[in-house]
């Protein structure tokens, strides 16, 4: 078993390298054993669409449509969500540049399962996992920190500042929202995230075109570990699937619509009122995928625990505190892995 200390069991093999190749079938490393491999979804179900325009002009009803969302799917998709759209285009298309950049500049920003800032491609750190099929690149914002950049193309960082006060915005709005709607005062969550010192990182992800979109996954199952996250999906490419009870749905992004998704910090701060629900990405034969992850998420040394409010006799707390660096030492080293980590945290009866 590997440790963070020791960096990557094994040498890392870009994705984009292996699809470049041209060559017909994946590596071992990534064929899926078959239970886990994508099965042709055949509903046609999609998550929660919000107009969050709608806390102007009917809050009433959007704030109740936003609590369904959360306690039912742990998804929606937010539209009118005042984030400009040539931003959001931009930002996408800025990433997309970044990952067709040469290997030798991409391999400057090599990361390791330490932090896992830079550029990655691989999640987990046990030698001999069978691997996703996607490449990364990882970045810590909040708190306030040395934010490794990428230097090319020479716009990102521009464009991301303003992304990403943007989508801090956003997210510290839905937290309000969140918290209004389970009867707790506004600021229950951003406080139980450590007030100003939340967490803030981005999650770039490349899905290369796959030969055998069948026998693999650009992402495997698994619920997010921090706080919420706030998807900037490709339009232009499905791929990101949820599980609603025991199928799997595709999301049909809108367009410019911005994913927001439960993560396990907020379904164990609501004692499970809200759920952080699994959800992976299938790869495509023809195309590749963009898509941006930013996790809102509390501050690392913050324990958390079910929100006191929300524990009764009638509902006792669900949940072992941890602190949020403990929580998420697990998928650093053990890669997506279902919603195994959550479940374990359930405290005895
Ligand atoms: C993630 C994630 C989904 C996607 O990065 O945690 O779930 O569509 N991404 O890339
Ligand atoms: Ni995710």
């Amino acid at each position: 078993m590997g440790s963070l200390d020791e960096g990557w069991p094994e040498p890392v093999v870009c994705v984009q390298s292996l699809s470049d190749s041209g060559k017909l079938s994946i590596p071992d490393r990534y064929i899926k054993p078959q239970p886990e491999r994508p099965s042709l979804s055949v509903n046609d179900m999609n998550i929660p669409i919000i107009d969050f325009n709608g806390l102007v002009t009917s809050p009433e009803a959007t704030m109740k449509q936003i609590s369904k969302a959360c306690r039912e799917w742990g998804f929606f998709q937010l539209v009118n969500h005042g984030v400009r759209t040539d931003l959001v285009d931009g930002v996408r298309e800025t990433w997309r540049e970044f990952f067709h950049e040469p290997m030798e500049v991409k391999q400057k920003y090599a990361n390791s399962p330490k932090t896992y800032e830079g550029f990655g491609s691989r999640l987990g750190t046990e030698k001999d996992a069978i691997l996703d099929w996607n490449d990364y690149y990882y970045l810590h914002y909040r708190p306030p920190c040395n934010t490794k950049w990428p230097d090319q193309p020479p716009s990102l960082r521009e464009v991301m500042e303003e992304y990403t006060s943007e989508i801090l915005r956003l997210g510290a709005a839905l937290l309000k929202v969140f918290s209004v709607n389970l009867g707790l005062k506004e600021d229950s969550f951003q406080r139980a995230f450590g007030g100003n010192d939340f967490g803030a990182c981005l999650r770039a992800n490349f899905y290369p075109k796959c030969p055998q979109p069948d026998l693999t996954l650009g992402l495997s199952s698994h619920s997010d570990p921090g706080g919420m996250a706030i998807l900037l999906p490709d339009e232009q490419v499905c791929g990101l699937q949820v599980r609603k009870d025991d199928q799997w749905v595709t999301i049909k992004p809108e367009p410019h619509a911005i994913i927001v998704n439960i993560g396990d910090q907020i379904q164990v701060l609501s004692n499970a009122i809200y759920k952080s629900v699994e959800h992976r990405v299938v790869v495509n034969p023809n195309k590749e995928r963009v898509s941006l992850a930013y996790f809102y998420n509390p501050k690392s040394d913050m324990l958390i625990q079910p929100i006191s409010e929300l524990v009764t006799s009638n509902k006792p707390a669900l949940y072992l505190p941890m602190t949020f660096e403990e929580y998420r030492g697990f998928i650093r080293t053990k890669g997506p892995q279902g919603k195994f980590q959550v479940e374990s945290l359930k405290s005895p009866r």
